[in-house]
């Protein structure tokens, strides 16, 4: 099964992607888990991927297709897997329907998570994330905070606020959304319907999303 999330940054991506991880017992894929790891290692993909990331620009198209095609070509993506945060622009879509086609994969659903600019703003600026890069999982100190302040319940690791999380780079990523990622909607809605396409209200409690996914 291969599923599709998107929605703005702070809409809950990562957070139902690794809901669906548990459910269907297969792979979460986050170009922005996979990009902050390089940056954490200091490799020279971190190195060039952190220029745009710390401004909250996006990562050049070939850098983010380099990164999915060898992710994708680990056994544990042969039953599929949840692209989180990809595609985020139409050419990134061409290509990975090039891809997808090369591997002899098919695109089983598309997911849209749509909540309010202010919701979004409030969840991005109160969100902790684990500082391990093979752990990062993700916290909110009102919704769901960590039992230990400060300190990640799966793998003890302490956990922080994004570097991408001041409300300057916030605005500017909600920005590049609005004009890059939101034309998706768009192309997927107009493609011939072999997959479902469905919108989410992401203001709803995570137990309300599984459940309309699962009806979905
Ligand atoms: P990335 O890491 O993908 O960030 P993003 O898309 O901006 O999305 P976020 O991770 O910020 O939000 P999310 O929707 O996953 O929300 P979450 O579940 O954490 O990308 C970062 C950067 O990397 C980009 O800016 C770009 O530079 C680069 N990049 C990545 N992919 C790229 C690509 N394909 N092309 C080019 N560049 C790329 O939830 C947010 C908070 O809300 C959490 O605290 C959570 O606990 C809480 N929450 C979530 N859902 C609920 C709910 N239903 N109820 C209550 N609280 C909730």
């Amino acid at each position: 099964m291969l599923i599709i999330m998107l929605g703005a940054p702070g809409a809950g991506k990562g957070t139902v992607s690794a809901i669906l991880t548990r459910e269907f017992g297969i792979p979460q894929i986050s170009t922005g888990d996979i990009l902050r790891g390089e940056v954490k290692k200091g490799s020279d993909l971190g190195k060039k991927a952190d220029e745009y990331m710390k401004t909250g620009k996006l990562v050049p198209d070939d850098i983010i297709m380099g990164c999915v095609e060898a992710r994708l070509a680990i056994d544990d993506c042969k039953g599929g897997a949840i692209l989180d945060g990809f595609p985020r622009t139409i050419p990134q879509a061409d290509a990975l329907k090039a891809l997808l086609t090369k591997m002899g994969l098919k695109l089983d659903a598309v997911v849209n998570l749509e909540a309010p600019e202010e919701l979004l703003i409030r969840r991005l600026t109160s969100r902790r994330t684990c500082a391990n890069p093979s752990c990062q999982a993700i916290y909110n100190i009102y919704t769901r905070p960590p039992k230990n302040e400060g300190v990640c319940d799966i793998c003890g690791s302490p956990v922080l606020q994004r570097d991408d999380e001041t409300e300057e780079v916030i605005k500017n990523r909600l920005k590049i959304y609005r004009d890059t990622t939101l034309p998706l909607l768009d192309y997927y809605g107009r493609e011939p319907v072999f997959f479902s396409l469905s919108c989410i209200d992401a203001g709803e409690t995570v137990d309300e999303i599984k459940k309309k996914m699962k009806k979905g």
